[in-house]
């Protein structure tokens, strides 16, 4: 990234993976945050895989995944976030979710957990920088999120918010970016099946340097559209400002989608290093989802929307 100062799924595609991933061990991660009223949740029922829209390849190993991170908020070194996330308070914890709809409403982490039904999705991110890795997801659609709120047809497009607290989130100090961090999708993409809102991963509780206790995943586009620890959600008529077009329109778009065919400006995207692997390899037009996304962009320039 830039840094400018150094200083359609149906119940059929869904089936149980029991031994791999339990929801009472889910749980128990969140029990052991020291959360209680979980009760209804702490049944042995295994969480739901997405065969249909999980990679069947291999994740890369959760070390990795939890060490190497983009969340600036917390410094602009892969390993600063593993390093400071720790400091920031996951609880108590709330999300607006308001803006064009019939029932705006706060919602609290622990009751939205509980609300919905989570599901195991193994997805690709591939991070606009050129690199990629694989990462088993704990989560639930935001489609579900943005219906609990009755849309009405002036929400065009969704706008997300991180919290903003210097005082946890120490890289908040410096103005590498303008905060909060902030992110958008056109609603079609918000309720688009693949579209989710993770609160673990590995079959645990969210770590605070991936974007505890909530943060989006947008599989098919650049990483960066994937914003963390978010506080709000907002329903709106027009695109909305997103962090990394603020800071440098010319190489971050709203869109943003994978795309081998459009380089950044500094760099090509044509390929990518898997965290782990050796040798870079192809990157694929929308990280690989196509078949379930580009009927989104139909008739666009994605060259022009970039
Ligand atoms: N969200 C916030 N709030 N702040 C950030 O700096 N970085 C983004 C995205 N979400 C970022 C963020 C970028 S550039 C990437 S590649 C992904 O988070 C990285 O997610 P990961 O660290 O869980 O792999």
């Amino acid at each position: 990234m830039l840094i400018r100062h150094r200083p359609d799924l149906t119940d059929n595609d869904v089936t149980d993976r029991g031994l791999y991933l339990r929801r009472r061990e889910f749980i128990t991660g969140v029990a052991g945050l020291g959360l209680a009223g979980l009760g209804g949740m702490a049944s042995a029922a295994p969480l739901a895989f997405s065969k249909g829209f999980s990679t069947t390849e291999k994740p890369t190993p959760k070390d990795d995944v939890t060490s190497y991170n983009n969340f600036y908020e917390f410094g602009v070194d892969k390993g600063d976030p593993a390093e400071n996330a720790g400091r920031l308070k996951t609880r108590p914890w709330t999300v607006r979710v308001d803006g064009a709809c019939e029932a705006p409403k706060t919602f609290d982490i622990d009751a939205l957990i509980k609300a919905n039904k989570l599901e195991e999705r193994i997805y690709r991110l591939r991070c606009v920088e050129g690199w990629s890795m694989v990462i088993p997801w704990v989560g639930f659609p935001l489609k579900d999120l943005i219906a609990a709120v009755k849309p009405t047809s002036k929400a065009k497009f969704v706008a997300f918010e991180t919290l903003m607290r210097p005082s946890e989130m120490t890289g908040q100090k410096w103005d590498v970016l303008q905060w909060p961090y902030r992110e958008g999708l056109r609603i079609d993409e918000a309720v688009h099946p693949l579209t989710l809102i993770a609160v673990g991963l590995y079959g645990e509780t969210l770590p605070n340097q991936n974007g505890a206790p909530l943060r989006l995943v947008v599989p098919w586009k650049y990483g960066f559209k994937s914003i963390k620890s978010i506080i709000r959600i907002s329903l709106v008529e027009r695109q909305p400002p997103t962090a990394w077009n603020l800071s440098a329109p010319r190489e971050y778009g709203f869109y943003s989608n994978v795309n081998p065919a459009v380089d950044h400006p500094r760099w090509s995207q044509a390929t990518e290093r898997r965290i782990g692997e050796f040798r870079r390899r192809d990157t694929l037009a929308f990280n690989g989802y196509g078949e379930w996304v580009a009927d989104l962009y139909r008739g666009m320039d994605l060259k022009k929307f970039y």
